[in-house]
């Protein structure tokens, strides 16, 4: 609660909003079905927000997060972050759009088995064609930032749920992005571990004003956002409107 009152105190101060969707349409079409995901969404954020975007399974949260994040584009209409318009980028640009300042934290943690927990965090940087030592400088600030710094040499696979999170967020958040996306993050986790992982990325959204946009099911974890949203079949409303 005390996140979302300081949060809410600097949203006022920047006038360059950090998302911007206008009619934003994306549709899927499996053999004859059609199906609209994601439905005449417009939608503002301002920078330091941390929006929960909460739905039941199907509504489209995903592909609302997927557009915005680079990874899709819309059948129509325009999604601009940071001032520029990303539906507009050339494929080369968008890719650079997704290394440079998005980061994405997925509910299946997405690390990879083979690197250790500080290689899994470094990795973003290291496309980057940073020094060694840029790399471990800033791989042991973000390890001791969610409290990882004894577990860095461990695998994925001797860590825990909850520590696994942690590694993502640290990888996320590695080229210092304006903006995360969050998909499920606390999906697979039991709901103490779910509270420590949002506390973190509450904690690390604050200290760096970074924006957050969080789609879940969970109300605990929505609970850390300074504005709710609601989806449904596609189309956005705010929290209140759809109770
Ligand atoms: N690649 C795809 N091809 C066809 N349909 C798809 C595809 N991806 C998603 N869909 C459909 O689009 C709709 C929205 O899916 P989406 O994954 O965005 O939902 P979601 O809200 O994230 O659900 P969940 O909470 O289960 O993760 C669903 O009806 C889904 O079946
Ligand atoms: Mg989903």
């Amino acid at each position: 609660m005390l996140y979302a009152a300081r949060h809410r105190l600097s949203i006022g101060e920047s006038k360059q909003s950090m998302v911007e969707l206008d009619s934003v349409i994306k549709t899927y079409t499996l053999g004859q079905q059609r199906i609209v995901a994601v439905n005449d969404v417009s939608l503002t954020i301002q920078p330091g927000e941390f929006v929960a975007i909460m739905g039941k399974s199907g509504c489209g949260k995903t592909t609302l997060l997927g557009l915005i994040g680079g990874l899709d584009r819309p059948d129509s209409g325009t999604i601009s972050v940071n001032g520029e318009e990303i539906s507009q980028l050339t494929d080369a640009d968008l890719t650079r759009y997704r290394r440079d300042q998005v980061g994405i934290i997925f509910q299946f943690f997405n690390l990879i088995p083979i690197l250790t927990v500080a290689e899994n965090v470094a990795l973003p940087y290291s496309l980057q064609g940073k020094s060694e030592r840029e790399i471990q400088a800033r791989v042991q600030e973000l390890l001791s930032d969610v409290d990882l710094v004894e577990r860095q040499t461990h695998y994925p696979h001797e860590i825990s749920g909850g520590e696994m999170q942690r590694v993502a967020i640290a990888r996320a958040l590695i080229n210092k992005p304006q903006l995360v996306l969050a998909d499920e993050p606390t999906g697979n986790l039991d709901s103490r571990t779910g509270h420590q992982v949002m506390e973190t990325m509450a904690r690390l959204s604050e200290q760096h004003r970074t924006t957050v946009v969080l789609a879940t099911h969970s109300s605990e974890a929505a609970s850390y956002a300074t504005r709710k949203l609601h989806m449904r079949d596609g189309s956005l409303s705010s929290a209140e409107e759809s109770t």
